[in-house]
């Protein structure tokens, strides 16, 4: 259960449009320019965010910019395959010293202005013109790249502009244990691709917080369901640090029909691309005839793909008959990632500001999966940033959820819209992400 200390900090603090009433969010939290403000002075300088995944960078050199608000780090791999993050500036004259992904030649990172160059390490190497400035200028010190905190964690490179962060560790507990049994270590980014959403960056994400909406928004995953009780057999959950997660069933209910789970994995491995992928499709097709007489389709399902992995050289966690309980779920870590796992995939999703603004947002999108061990190491690089209906290089379902987002940011402002109003169980993720960011507004 959310608690209140929250309201009672926003309180003191006089935090705008802080939740306050029980299942109710405000909906200036969308668009108040104020309140932007003070996610970006209090929430993202202070808070651990996924900065890349490591496959982005895989050889020394190879840097990323990490973007988010007005602030920008360079994530760097370095000489012996570690990773150092800085503050993406020249100390000279403020350029910027790079954009986007690529490699430093040389390992080495050169001002595109004056040309003044730094080790992959951020010391400095050369300073162009250094006779015509005073010494007190060129301190080492000042001149070193300023490092930005960094850990690994789910194979990807967290950052923390705060340097009296607490560890990232403390921040994921106790969510991150959920996507360390399902080996979050193992996956590799099969596709990557963005969006730009005219909708503030929690609007966006809440869509997929909870997963009642499937009825209305996705009918072709019901599966001739319909309107029954949306409660389904999916269970919610909210914990300490702002992160939630739901899941299906329990492992005593088997899948309704060998036919309708085969049937809504095809939807994923056609529609996404993502979570069920081809080379499950193959191994769940099989299974139909391997059900024995005192056996649940779940773990016939659990026992063949066990071995096809085995078979293949796929690492695979144990347990992945429990797994299957993720496979209608999601875990969302606070503040802004998702992962959906299923058969050893996952889709995740990393949801950003854009552009100063509170109400656009940079939506990511990646499909994640486990490869043979023996597979090379190729570098993840963006598809590409795609509009939001573009059929071409969306699959149905993020288009279906992409679609209610921008609607719903519109709502916020016609007249006598009140706020949201949460289902007790089903939203309560939403609320609990609402009160772990006015517990870190609140701290001055
Ligand atoms: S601004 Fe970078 S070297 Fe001058
Ligand atoms: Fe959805």
């Amino acid at each position: 259960m959310p608690d209140n200390t929250a309201t009672q900090a926003s309180a003191q603090h006089n935090i705008p449009h802080a939740m306050s009433a029980p299942h109710r969010v405000p909906k200036e939290r969308y668009y108040d320019r104020e309140f932007f403000e003070l996610e970006k002075t209090r929430l993202w300088p202070r808070t651990w965010q996924m900065a890349c995944r490591l496959q982005e960078i895989p050889k020394p050199n190879d840097y990323v910019e990490y973007e988010i608000c007005d602030q920008s780090i360079l994530v760097v791999r370095q000489a012996d395959h570690g990773i150092k993050a800085f503050f993406n500036v020249c100390p000279h004259r403020a350029t910027q010293l790079a954009m986007g992904a690529g490699s430093f030649p040389g390992g080495q990172v050169t001002c595109p202005f004056h040309g003044w160059r730094w080790n992959a390490n951020g010391t400095s190497s050369f300073i162009y013109g250094a006779e015509g400035f005073a010494p007190e200028c060129l301190r080492d010190e000042d001149i070193a790249l300023r490092e930005c905190r960094v850990e690994v964690w789910g194979d990807a490179v967290w950052i923390n502009m705060d340097a009296n962060a607490r560890p990232l560790a403390e921040q994921l507990q106790p969510a991150a244990g959920r996507l360390e049994d399902v080996a979050i270590g193992n996956w590799r980014v099969k596709w990557w691709q963005e969006t730009i959403l005219n909708a503030n960056w929690k609007m966006a994400q809440e869509a997929f917080m909870e997963g009642w909406h499937v009825m209305r928004t996705h009918p072709q995953l019901t599966l001739g369901a319909g309107e029954a009780s949306p409660a389904g057999s999916l269970r919610y959950d909210t914990y300490p640090n702002g992160h939630c997660s739901f899941e299906g069933g329990s492992l005593d209910t088997d899948f309704h029909s060998f036919d309708v789970m085969l049937a809504s994995s095809q939807l994923l491995a056609d529609g996404l691309d993502a979570m069920a992928i081809e080379r499950d499709m193959r191994v769940l097709e099989s299974v139909r005839h391997k059900i024995g007489p005192d056996d649940t389709i779940r773990a016939a399902v659990a026992r063949e793909m066990r071995a096809y992995n085995e078979g293949a050289g796929i690492p695979m966690p144990a347990g992945i008959e429990q797994q299957s309980l993720w496979w209608n779920g999601m875990v969302f870590l606070f503040p802004n990632i998702f992962y959906l796992p299923m058969y050893g995939n996952s889709l995740a999703y990393r949801i950003r500001p854009y552009n100063d603004d509170p109400e656009w947002c940079r939506f990511e999108v990646w499909s994640l999966t486990t490869w043979p061990e023996s597979y090379p190491e190729e570098r993840a690089v963006l598809r590409g940033r795609f509009d939001k209906d573009d059929t071409d290089n969306w699959p149905l379902i993020p288009i279906q959820d992409f679609s209610n987002i921008e609607r719903q940011q519109r709502g916020l402002h016609v007249q006598g819209y009140q706020g949201h109003r949460l289902a007790v169980d089903w939203e309560a993720g939403i609320e609990n992400m609402h009160r772990e960011l006015d517990k870190r507004l609140a701290r001055a």
